[in-house]
């Protein structure tokens, strides 16, 4: 593995070193000693699109396992001058030595691979892809749920936009009797390329309008407002949301990548199966994975 692009270019065996390398640094980072892991390794992080979390783990984790960290935000940048992606990725490749990268369009990560000079992690392209999201939200599962392999997972709110739904019903694929359940308006359901892809492994997944209970995880996510026309967006916002009385003392655990708009009540964030902040939390050892594996 030279960069990480999308979840299809990795396949089960390589998912499971990455989670099991995510296990060793979640202890390493519990023993609280300074880590020299990639002393004098240089990350750049290159975002030009709004992050907080990805890219505030990606820095900590690369600060946890003694590297350093250099970033570019694309509106105090000399894109703003017009300067092009593929100039950008050429030149902090020679300052750097492995780039994330987040950027509006699809396939930017990709066209970044070609021209640079040091590893790429894309970390979302457009409503694309969001591959270390998804190894985060296969790490959540295997730990909170204790098995990734027959679990049923419902998706609930924008499964038309919402790239790390994309990227996690793909990896989920890759694992054994999944059941799927897509839950969304008619406006925000899933794009047809994601149910052929299913349809042709033979895997069970239906889609709802209304809400279930009988599965092991409830994924939410915002609505993707950015990617709506202001038309567009006035028809489907506030059209789901996540209240106490629907999750409490059910068996599933509850996970959503972040940020929270309006889609879960804040009630919900004090029972014991709302495990979205554990879930962020886990992007740290399992971004320190993916930084170790791919440079260390
Ligand atoms: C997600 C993203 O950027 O796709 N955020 C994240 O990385 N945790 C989800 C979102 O923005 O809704």
């Amino acid at each position: 593995m030279k960069h990480l692009i999308s979840m299809r270019d990795i396949d089960r065996g390589q998912i499971e070193e990455i989670l099991k390398e995510a296990e060793r640094m979640e202890h390493l980072l519990n023993k609280g000693k300074p880590l020299k892991l990639l002393e004098g390794k240089i990350l750049a992080t290159i975002f030009y699109e709004p992050s907080t979390r990805t890219r505030l783990s990606f820095e900590t984790a690369m600060k946890r396992l003694g590297g350093d960290v250099i970033t570019m935000d694309s509106k105090s940048s000399s894109t703003m001058k017009g300067e092009s992606l593929i100039d950008t990725i050429r030149v902090i490749s020679g300052y750097s030595d492995i780039i994330v990268l987040r950027h509006p369009n699809e396939g930017a990560a990709r066209l970044a691979s070609k021209y640079s000079s040091v590893p790429i992690i894309n970390a979302g392209d457009g409503a694309n892809q969001h591959p270390t999201q998804t190894l985060l939200d296969l790490y959540t599962i295997k730990r909170e749920v204790g098995k990734i392999d027959g679990i049923k997972i419902a998706f609930v709110g924008d499964l038309k936009y919402g790239r790390t739904v994309h990227s996690l019903v793909y990896a989920l694929s890759l694992f054994n009797d999944v059941e799927f359940y897509f839950i969304s308006p008619e406006e925000l359901k899933i794009p047809k390329d994601i149910k052929e892809d299913l349809r042709s492994k033979n895997i069970k997944f239906k889609e709802l309008t209304d809400f279930i209970d009988d599965i092991d995880v409830l994924y939410v996510t915002r609505l993707q407002k950015e990617r709506f026309s202001p038309e567009e967006y006035e028809k489907v916002k506030f059209s789901y949301r996540i209240t106490k009385d629907l999750v409490e003392g059910k068996r599933f655990i509850i996970m959503h990548p972040l940020p929270r708009i309006d889609e879960i009540d804040y009630e919900v964030d004090n029972l014991p199966n709302a495990k979205y902040f554990k879930q962020s939390y886990y992007g740290i050892p399992v971004r320190m994975a993916i930084l170790y594996k791919l440079i260390g």
